[in-house]
This record gives structure tokens, sequence and C-alpha cells, in this order.
């Protein structure tokens, strides 16, 4: 077939099992397979595909008719302007959760001079707890360069600390990445940041998730019960890992802004304030040491 004609049967293929965004999904794929441009694609529509390119290109479309993200096929996703390596073992980064980034390289801006920690040495400690990909931290990293930061990163998951190391790498910057339950493994160290996008969903609603965010790894969506565990449990201990006046910042779901809330105000944290996506709805807390 031609790359037209791969490309029209591919999307009528998804079109039939109510696959969305066929057409754009259909010249995605066929594009990674060929290791082309879009511009490629378009300019030599008439061009025959070798018969293992187009076998190769016909078993992705079958991975997308059986509900597997496109990104995970591209084994890529987009984050903050940055490219990240995705798999099975982890959870492809939401654009919600730029709203968290963007909120602590702020917070980071308002509060931390460049200069003053640079002539005095002194280094500013940022942890991001549950760390998936590295988007958060990798992210954070990349546009605070200006600033004297040490920069750590744990997961419970060493699939996935293997795919945030990568990410690093790729993206060139130094993370210390810790595999970790929580705070079993971090020893002898405070920050003055810790930030988190921990599993928040509840337990019972992970069976009704649409289909293809029911192949992220659980293990990076159920959040308990009531979708709060993780916030109780980091909150509780993440006090003894925070320097004074230290902030604690986590991304939520767009229902958790009063019960999170109420568990920080328990621990004690405060200056709480709840920031939201760009959908409206809430999806930030940032929180002080009190
Ligand atoms: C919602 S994902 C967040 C991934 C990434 N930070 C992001 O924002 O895209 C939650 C992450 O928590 C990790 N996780 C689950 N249980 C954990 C635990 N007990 N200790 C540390 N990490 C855990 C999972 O492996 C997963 O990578």
């Amino acid at each position: 077939m031609t790359i037209k004609d791969l490309i029209r049967y591919g999307k009528n293929k998804l079109d039939k099992n109510n696959i969305d965004e066929s057409l754009l999904k259909s010249k995605m794929l066929l594009e990674y397979v060929l290791n082309k441009k879009r511009e490629y694609l378009m300019i030599h529509q008439d061009e025959d595909v070798k018969k293992s390119d187009e076998s190769l290109f016909l078993c992705y479309i079958d991975r997308l008719i059986e509900n597997e993200p496109i990104q995970y096929i591209l084994k890529k996703q987009q984050f903050m302007g940055l490219e990240l390596l995705v798999n099975e073992n982890v959870l492809i980064p939401r654009s919600d959760t730029e709203v968290l980034v963007e909120n602590v390289i702020n917070l980071v801006k308002n509060n931390y001079s460049k200069t003053f920690k640079k002539v005095k040495k002194e280094e500013i400690n940022i942890l991001d707890m549950c760390t998936g990909t590295g988007a958060i931290i990798i992210s954070l990293a990349k546009y605070l360069k200006d600033y004297n930061i040490k920069y750590f990163a744990s997961d419970v998951s060493i699939k996935a600390l293997d795919i945030a190391k990568e990410n690093a790498l790729r993206n060139n910057v130094e993370i210390n990445f810790i595999e970790s339950d929580l705070f079993t493994n971090i020893k002898n160290i405070k920050f003055d940041i810790i930030v988190s996008n921990p599993p928040y969903i509840e337990k019972g609603v992970i069976k009704n998730l649409d289909e293809n965010v029911k192949k992220e790894p659980v293990i990076a969506l159920d959040g308990g019960i009531d979708g709060l565990d993780f916030y109780r449990k980091i909150s509780k201990i993440a006090k003894e890992y925070l320097n004074k006046n230290g902030f604690l910042c986590y991304e939520i779901g767009y229902n958790q802004k009063e019960s999170v809330s109420d568990i920080l105000i328990k621990n004690g944290y405060v200056d709480i304030s709840c920031l939201k996506d760009y959908g409206e709805n809430d999806r930030v807390i940032i929180s002080r040491k009190g």
C-alpha cells in the first residue's frame, strides 16, 4: 500500500472501533514506523510502504484498538516542553500536572534568591515523592537552572525509577533518585520543598475509568478507599523531613480540596492555598510547615 492508502486504512479501522482522533493517530503511527516527519508523509503520499513497515503499522493500529495509549506505542510524551520516555510501567504525565510544576517554579522564584543562596553556598533541597517518569522534578531542574538547588526524587517502583533516570539523562539534568516506599529509605536529609503527585483515585472508581487509563499501572492510580491514603501518610511524615518554613506541594483530584486541606490543617501545616488548572478545577495545594 502507499502512504496515503495506509493512513486512510488505519483511520477507517480506528473509526470502526470508536477510537478518537483516528486520522491524527494513524498519521502519528506511520510517522513513527517510517521514522519520518509529518511533512515527508504529506509530500510522498504515493510512495509504496515496505511490507515489513506495513505489518508493523497494522500491528500498532490493533494495539490502539485494544485501548493501549498511543504514548506507550510511541514511547514518548511531551511535558513542560520536554520529551519524556514513557512505557507501561509509568503513568503518562498529564498536562494538569504542569500547573503543579508552574506553581512550584513561582514559589522558588518568590521565596529564594539565587544570588543569596550562591553567595552563602547554601542549597535548597527539593524532593519529588512518587516521581514516576520524573516529569515534575526534571522540569523543575530544567527551568530553575539559575538556582542552587539539589534535586531528589523517589518512587517505590524500580521500573519507574529506571524510566525516570533515563529521562533525567536525556534532558541533561542531575537528580538523586531513591527507591523508597514513601519515606522509608530517605535518611539523614531535610528538604525545603516536598512536591508530590501521588496516586489519588478512589479504589472503587478505578474499574470505571476509561479503558486506556486502565492500561496505566494501578500502583500509580490507587489512592485507597477514599483516594486520600497518600495525602494522609505523606503529610504526617513530611513534617519531620521539612526544614523550618518548608513547603509541601500536592497535585490533588478535582474534588479533593476540602479533604486534603483538612489533612494538612490536622497535621499543623499553615498558609494553605489551592490553585486551579486550566479547566478551572481545583488541582494544586500548597502549604507550609507550621
Ligand atoms: C500518579 S503517579 C505520578 C507520577 C508522576 N509524578 C507524574 O506526576 O506524572 C504516582 C506514582 O507513585 C508511585 N507510588 C505508588 N505507591 C508508592 C509508594 N508507596 N511509595 C512511593 N511511590 C509510590 C507510583 O509508582 C507512581 O509512579
